[in-house]
């Protein structure tokens, strides 16, 4: 698994080897951090190694050691990606090249991370698998992070069709929980952190924005199920709740969950990231074609999620 010392990836590491399978993890460390891997560690079915999917003979080295693989390594957020784009585009289209040719040329199945972000700012009642990318101006930096895993899925798409490859396109909605980190401008752990110091929680725009968080042990299990059958291989999946909720609410539940005082203060979007972005006003995910392969579907509520988080820091101090 690459980006294994990350946010969803120490979940997944932790997921599999519940099931009984044996784990290699590669993470620079970019984002991720040891620490979400002290569980997974404790299991002598797993391996951890540190270097980059930016480097083609790690990569292939690794790939030829297991028999199937998870790519979670990415630059991730729209915060980080307009800090820097470079960075960005280099990550997530060298680094998924890498691990696509690695995995054709040794006939290995893989799972790449996608994300809901493909569909841009396309307006529809519910995201289908099928529901049009709508992308914004090439002149705005914000859509580069789409554009990379939209170009992700292309290849691999290619590389299915012209080296046989067996490959997943996960599309990860909005994902949260535990060891997540408010550092990128995650809406759900900068909240509750703000919340359980007494700051005010930043609301960006009016707060009207309508969102469905995902606890992350679903999202997991979600990938988890994926895995299991070659049926599922040659395809592009939703992944996430389909529970909407707005940031507002999402604001007023979290101080309503850690009896705060905090005040919700808004914030013009274009002082929160720079002049010219667009926010996306509404995004729910149609997950009916994951529920049909897999029989999957959401277990934890918003709540689930947001107490989550507050024990996991109550727990750091
Ligand atoms: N969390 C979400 O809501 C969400 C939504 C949509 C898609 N995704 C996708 O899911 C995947 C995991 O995201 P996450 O939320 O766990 O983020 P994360 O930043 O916690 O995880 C990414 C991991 O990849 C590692 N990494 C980054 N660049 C690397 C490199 N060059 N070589 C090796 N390791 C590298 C980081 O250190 C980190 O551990 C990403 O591909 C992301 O685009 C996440």
């Amino acid at each position: 698994m690459t980006g294994g010392a990350g946010f969803i990836g120490s979940h997944l590491c932790e997921e599999l080897l519940a099931r009984g399978d044996e784990v290699v993890a590669l993470d620079n460390f970019s984002t991720g951090r040891l620490e979400n891997l002290k569980a997974a560690m404790a299991r002598g079915s797993f391996e951890l190694v540190e270097g980059d999917v930016l480097d083609p003979d790690l990569v292939a080295s690794l790939v030829a050691q297991v028999d199937r693989v998870v790519h979670l390594a990415a630059a991730v957020g729209v915060a980080l990606v307009i800090e820097r784009p470079l960075y960005t585009l280099e990550v997530n289209l060298l680094g998924t090249h890498h691990v696509l040719d690695a995995c054709a040329r040794s006939g290995k199945p893989v799972l790449i991370a996608s994300t809901s972000e493909v569909y841009g700012h396309q307006v529809a009642d519910r995201f289908n698998e099928e529901t049009p990318s709508l992308l914004g101006p090439v002149s705005q930096m914000r859509w580069v992070y789409a554009v990379s895993k939209l170009a992700d899925e292309y290849l691999a798409r290619a590389y299915a069709a012209e080296r046989g490859l067996q490959v997943i396109c996960a599309r990860f909605f909005n994902t949260t929980g535990p060891r997540q980190s408010g550092r990128y401008g995650m809406v759900v752990p900068r909240f509750v952190r703000a919340a359980m110091r007494g700051e005010p929680l930043t609301v960006f725009g009016d707060g009207s924005q309508v969102r469905c968080f995902c606890h992350v042990s679903d999202a997991v299990r979600a990938v988890a199920e994926l895995l299991q059958s070659p049926d599922h291989f040659g395809q592009s999946f939703n992944i996430g709740s389909d529970e909407p909720t707005t940031i507002l609410d999402l604001a007023h539940k979290v101080l309503e969950i850690t009896g705060s005082p905090s005040p919700i203060e808004f914030v013009p979007l274009e002082q929160a990231y720079g002049v010219g972005i667009v926010d996306i006003e509404y995004r729910v995910p149609d997950i009916s074609k994951l529920v049909a392969a897999t029989g999957w579907r959401p277990t934890r509520t918003l709540a689930d999620i947001i107490s989550d988080i507050v024990a996991r820091y109550s727990a750091e101090g």
